[in-house]
């Protein structure tokens, strides 16, 4: 499983542990920036993550910001893209089991990191649902 992960300067040093959690399971990490504590605006790297999930460059992103809300916004502007802020980990697990987010978004400055850690482990330890959900999924793009 290959993993792009991508934030700006506010998720920079939740956006380098979620690597090193990533990279610990095994999984290949695609790191696509930002690299530095330098202001940057949060839209382009949720353009990165989004493309490369898009293109198949990524079986999944991950996004952060301040509060992972104005990434999740971008992204979830690209048709195809379902982010989610994993708020809590009951949201954790239900943006798999019911909407196979093919995003998931932290915000660097609003989580702890043993939440954050732990919401990855429950999400990718869920197994998406299908049947109904499949069916919403499809008209969300429509
Ligand atoms: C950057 O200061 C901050 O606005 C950004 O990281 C994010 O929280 C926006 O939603």
């Amino acid at each position: 499983m290959r993993i792009a992960i991508a934030s700006d300067h506010a998720g920079l040093e939740m956006k380098n542990f979620i690597g090193d959690v990533l990279k610990e399971k095994k999984i290949e990490v695609l790191d696509l920036g930002t690299n530095d504590t330098a202001s940057v605006d949060y839209p382009h790297f949720a353009d990165k993550v989004a493309k490369a999930v898009l293109d198949n460059n990524a079986d999944l992103g991950v996004l952060v910001c301040g509060t992972g809300i104005g990434i999740s916004i971008r992204a979830n502007r690209h048709k195809g893209i379902r982010a989610a802020l994993l708020y809590s980990d009951e949201t954790a697990e239900m943006v798999k089991k019911h909407n196979n987010a093919n995003i998931i978004v932290f915000g660097g400055r609003t989580m702890t990191k043993v939440d954050v850690a732990k919401r990855i482990d429950i999400f990718l330890n869920t197994e998406f649902e299908g049947g109904r959900h499949q069916k919403r999924i499809d008209l969300l793009d429509m």
